[in-house]
């Protein structure tokens, strides 16, 4: 079975990985899902230019039904140059994602340029869509900002980058934000991260049950399946065939991996589930997409990525 795939020259022989935030912030937890013979790479913890401690806790919680999980962590990393030292050091043929998620235009500019002259030969991620930090507001969804912004960073930038993207809830979003990704060269878009700023209460209690922001969180897992799906189908129906699409959001089975690559996705993040079940997930998932994939007759990823099927 062929499980592989290609961003900018760069070649993942499996297609799962971690999503940022889960697994990602120490260099013990990279190893981890680097060493998992499921993974085609891995992804860091967005990094802001220093070390942040994040929101205070309770800040992250599993609801009991299963559905899926709320988090205001608001950013923890080890800082750029933690991850700077942990991905040059690093031996491994895996392509790596290094993930930055600057608090202004400037921090943003100014890792990038750092990355720019390093010596890293992976790709980047710019996180434009973490919800979680008090006073700031998802940058992707102000689009003449973001304009702004890839216009400067492509004025200097030549390595891979890619962009982590908030879900979009509206046809008209879907076509002003494809329009402007279009403009820059992009290796990837990756949507999307949690849904932002939902509410989850605690029945016997009557309260939020994660503190940071009065109980307001980004919501990730089954719950999120329906718009992370929309948003990977209605990115990859509008992008250049160039930008190629990372389907994050609501993967539990290798089913929802499926549906991913139906919609159009090249590679396949793991968030939610992966902090609840940990890194055998991969496994678990790999072994269920190659059943289904068997199931029905397939024998490479290219058969089924963006055929989705519409009722006419
Ligand atoms: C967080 O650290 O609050 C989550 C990161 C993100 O949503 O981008």
């Amino acid at each position: 079975m062929n499980l592989t795939a290609n961003i900018a020259g760069l070649n993942f022989n499996h297609i799962l990985l971690n999503a940022a935030g889960v697994m990602c912030q120490t260099s013990e937890e990279l190893d981890r899902v680097l060493a998992s013979e499921y993974t085609g790479s891995v992804v860091t913890k967005s990094s802001t230019p220093s070390l942040r401690p994040g929101n205070v806790s309770p800040r992250y919680y599993e609801l009991s039904n299963g559905l899926g999980t709320i988090n205001s962590m608001g950013l923890p990393n080890e800082g750029f140059d933690y991850y700077m030292d942990y991905v040059t050091k690093q031996q491994t043929d895996k392509p790596i994602f290094f993930s930055v998620a600057g608090l202004s235009k400037q921090d943003n500019l100014d890792m990038l340029h750092q990355l720019e002259q390093s010596d890293f030969d992976g790709l980047i991620e710019l996180n434009l869509s973490c919800p979680n930090v008090p006073g700031k507001p998802q940058t992707a969804y102000d689009f003449e900002t973001t304009h702004e912004i890839l216009t400067e960073v492509f004025s200097f930038f030549t390595k891979p980058l890619g962009v982590k993207l908030p879900p979009y809830f509206d046809i008209v979003h879907f076509d002003q934000i494809a329009k402007i990704l279009n403009q820059f060269p992009l290796a990837f878009v990756n949507a999307i991260n949690s849904i932002g700023n939902g509410l989850v209460i605690d029945e016997a209690t009557d309260t939020v049950v994660i503190k940071p922001k009065g109980g307001f969180g980004g919501v990730g897992g089954p719950l999120v399946k329906a718009t992370a799906l929309a948003n990977v189908r209605a990115l990859r129906q509008r992008l250049n065939p160039n930008i190629k699409m990372i389907g994050t959001g609501g993967v539990t089975t290798g089913r929802d991996v499926y549906e991913h690559i139906l919609c159009g996705a090249d590679l396949v993040e793991v968030g939610s589930q992966l902090a609840i079940e940990g890194v055998g997930v991969f496994e678990r998932l790999e072994n269920e997409l190659i059943t289904i994939l068997t199931e029905k007759g397939y024998s490479s990823l290219d058969e089924v990525r963006g055929q989705l099927k519409i009722i006419e």
